[in-house]
């Protein structure tokens, strides 16, 4: 059952372009306009809407905070994420005007359950984002968006993590089609730019070789830091928790610009960082993070960079340069998590950890 491939990771990672492409079909018209009705939401509720609050754990958290640039930037409203077991606990202002969308992949995570639950004590509208049909959250919810990744045995979210993005950037496009934002044109060539993420990301799963490579050169490291800027600093996240749950590795992910705040004390001869690089069409923040690069590696880093194709101002400061297909800023996640998660399982693999059943985690998390 697992398709030839050594482990259900290998094979849920090379089912990403399927998973991504059964996403979004059939919720794209032919005029590129966007249909979600099977979140049960009225055009009316969500122009009334002045907050949105994203709940979740984990991997699906890191999904809930690309979410927030991208509803904040093409929808407009504000938009906060926290993780599902501390929203619970303090007490967040909702009114019938909040719309709180909770990310799972499992429909059982029960933390994200119990905050579900307390966000509709408080009568706000609640949405969930969920891959397992019939799962408690989407019964508990008042609409969902599913995720078409088909089962994910393997305990670390791999395509789950892939189409809840799909997911939430159509969210996002959605609300902004429906409230007619300043962005109408941007809108709509990101519906279209989202239906040639599939041929992306397969571009992606080809060139990982090298990744792998330098995946098995590391398996010795004590410690591996993860570093990005704006949509690149929940990738990096998401790298390191990968890491960490399948290698057994210390590894932390920063926002690049909080470095000098810190954990630039970390970096010594040889250590292993590494950056997530924004598209250069970003010159700002791009120019940002090359400097960022500059000042580890002077002090000792081993840089390994991922950057978009053809980025030579980038190239000079990389130890080693991953290349991935250039998209937006926003939609960058989708092409720059996959040498991550490539990484991970084979360093983990070659540490001889079993990659679907890492120790002391289970699959569905149902116990607060
Ligand atoms: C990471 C991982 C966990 C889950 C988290 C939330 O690879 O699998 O961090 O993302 O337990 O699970 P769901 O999305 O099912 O609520």
């Amino acid at each position: 059952e697992k398709g030839g491939y050594d482990a259900f990771m290998l094979k849920e990672i090379a089912e990403q372009p399927r998973a991504v492409a059964d996403t979004l079909l059939g919720r794209i018209g032919a005029d590129g306009r966007l249909h979600l009705d099977e979140m049960h939401i009225t055009d009316e509720q969500l122009r009334e809407i002045d907050k949105i609050i994203i709940i979740a754990c984990g991997t699906s958290y890191h999904a809930g905070m690309i979410a927030k640039y991208a509803i904040e930037h093409w929808a407009g409203v504000p938009c906060e994420v926290e993780f599902a077991s501390e929203f619970r606990y303090r007490d967040p202002i909702l009114t019938k005007s909040t719309l709180v969308i909770a990310i799972s992949q499992s429909g059982e995570s029960m933390d994200t359950l119990m905050a579900v639950r307390h966000a509709r004590e408080q009568k706000a509208r609640v949405l969930c984002i969920c891959n397992v049909n019939g799962s408690t959250m989407p019964r508990e919810c008042d609409g969902v968006l599913y995720t078409h990744a088909g089962p994910e045995v393997g305990v670390a979210a791999t395509k789950t993590f892939l189409t809840q993005l799909v997911a939430v950037y159509l969210i996002a496009l959605y609300i902004a089609q429906v409230r007619g934002t300043k962005w109408g044109d941007e809108v709509f060539a990101m519906v279209q730019l989202l239906g040639s993420m599939p041929e992306k990301v397969e571009k992606v799963l080809e060139t990982m070789e090298p990744v792998r490579e330098l995946a098995r050169s590391l398996a010795d490291e004590k410690s591996v830091l993860f570093l990005g800027r704006h949509v690149g600093f929940p990738v990096a996240l998401e790298g390191a928790l990968k890491l960490k749950e399948l290698a057994y590795m210390h590894a932390e992910g920063f926002a690049a610009g909080e470095l000098k705040h810190g954990p630039i004390a970390l970096i010594e001869d040889g250590l292993p960082v590494i950056v997530v690089v924004p598209p250069r069409a970003r010159d700002v923040l791009h120019d940002k993070i090359v400097s960022n690069i500059q000042e580890i590696r002077a002090r000792g880093a081993r840089t390994i960079v991922i950057a978009e194709e053809g980025d030579d101002s980038v190239a000079p400061y990389a130890d080693t340069l991953i290349e991935v297909p250039a998209v937006p800023t926003l939609l960058q996640p989708l092409v720059t998590t996959i040498p991550l998660q490539v990484f991970s399982c084979e360093l983990a693999t070659a540490k001889g950890h079993d990659v679907d059943q890492p120790r002391n985690l289970a699959k569905s998390v149902t116990v607060e």
